[in-house]
């Protein structure tokens, strides 16, 4: 009986040091691969001038791969399943911008740079191409040989996550509620597709009825589950605070943006972030770099991918 527990208990202060000894370094590639973050710079700019949403999508697709197994470049790998992951399936976008990134990165400096590295710098980039904050990222990352879908079933909140659940989600992670509901502001950009938020539109309560009816036109009771909507009414091209403003008004698109306004522990701070853009970029930069500082393989852990999408062989 005690075997277990020591497993359990090795396997909790190991996976605790290995957040806390994470030793990512903003400087890790400036000798090995000088060229790195203008290159990403320069495809990602690119790729949003061709298509805004892509800076919205390249975020969202960071948020995924740290929340399972960690910034590991799982999400990235074609298998092992974690791409057909409920909350992954028909919704994740930007995997050929990767690609792009990692041919030019691979032709200026072979096979030192990580793909969970590039998409860290590739989420950074696209929030400061729609107009959201820049910063140092941390970088020496490097690249899982596995995928979970799973884990990615488990840990990535739902659309119906209550604001308990929510807190806990990211409390897993290491994330504060703070973190939690300044992240969430990623939601001033970007799509969902209507299958996402019928449900809210049609009968949740807690919704401010002209916004439902309004929703209603893009995304019918049945039928059309692609159509999209902003996750952002007002201001779908630009990192602002209009989420939190919409949230107030009881005009968040999914059940789980309105749970961090809905009468609970959350309200004070979206009413801050919501008259307080500074305030929202700057915990918005913390809670980001916390969020890839999530269980990175480090030192010789895990590979450099060649291919982003495949395991060295
Ligand atoms: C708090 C819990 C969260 C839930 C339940 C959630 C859920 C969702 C869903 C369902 C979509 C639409 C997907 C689709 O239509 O296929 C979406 C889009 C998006 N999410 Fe979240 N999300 C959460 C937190 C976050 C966080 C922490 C970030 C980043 C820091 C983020 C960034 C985004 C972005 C940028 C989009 C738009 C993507 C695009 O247009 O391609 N979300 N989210
Ligand atoms: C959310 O809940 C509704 C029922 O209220 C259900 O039909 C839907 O599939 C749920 N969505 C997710 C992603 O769990």
């Amino acid at each position: 009986m005690a075997g277990p527990t020591l497993i359990n208990c090795l396997l909790a202060v190991s996976l605790l040091s290995s957040v806390a000894d994470a030793q990512l370094s903003t400087t890790f590639y400036s000798r090995s691969c000088p060229s790195l973050e203008n290159t990403v710079w320069m495809v990602m700019k690119q790729a949003v001038v061709k298509d805004r949403r892509m800076g919205a999508s390249l975020l969202r697709l960071f948020f995924h791969d740290c929340f399972v197994q960690g910034c590991d470049g799982s999400v990235l790998l074609d298998a092992g399943g974690e791409k057909a992951a409920g909350p992954n399936a028909n919704s994740l976008r930007g995997f050929e911008v990767i690609d792009a990134i990692k041919a030019r990165v691979e032709a200026a400096c072979p096979g030192v740079v990580s793909c969970a590295d590039i998409l860290a710098l590739a989420a950074r980039d696209g929030t400061f191409l729609l107009h959201g904050p820049t910063w140092p990222v941390p970088l020496g990352r490097r690249d899982s040989t596995t995928a979970s879908q799973s884990l990615a079933n488990n840990n990535l909140p739902s659309v119906n996550s209550s604001l308990a659940t929510l807190i806990s989600m990211f409390a897993r992670q290491g994330l504060s509620p703070t973190d939690m509901t300044a992240l969430s502001g990623a939601h001033t950009i970007g799509q969902a597709r209507c299958t996402t938020f019928r449900d809210r539109i049609y009968g949740n309560s807690n919704i401010d009825a002209t916004f439902a009816k309004r929703q209603q036109r893009t995304c019918p009771l049945s039928g059309a589950d692609n159509n999209l909507a902003p996750l952002d009414v007002q201001t779908l091209r630009a990192f602002d605070t209009a989420y939190y403003q919409n949230l107030m008004a009881h005009r968040g698109l999914f059940r789980s943006d309105q749970e961090l306004f809905s009468g609970g522990s959350q309200d004070a701070l979206v009413r801050q972030y919501s008259a307080n853009p500074a305030l929202f970029r700057s915990d918005f930069v913390k809670a980001m770099v916390k969020m890839g500082n999530i269980n990175p393989l480090t030192g010789t852990a895990g590979q450099v991918r060649r291919n982003c999408r495949f395991v060295n062989s």
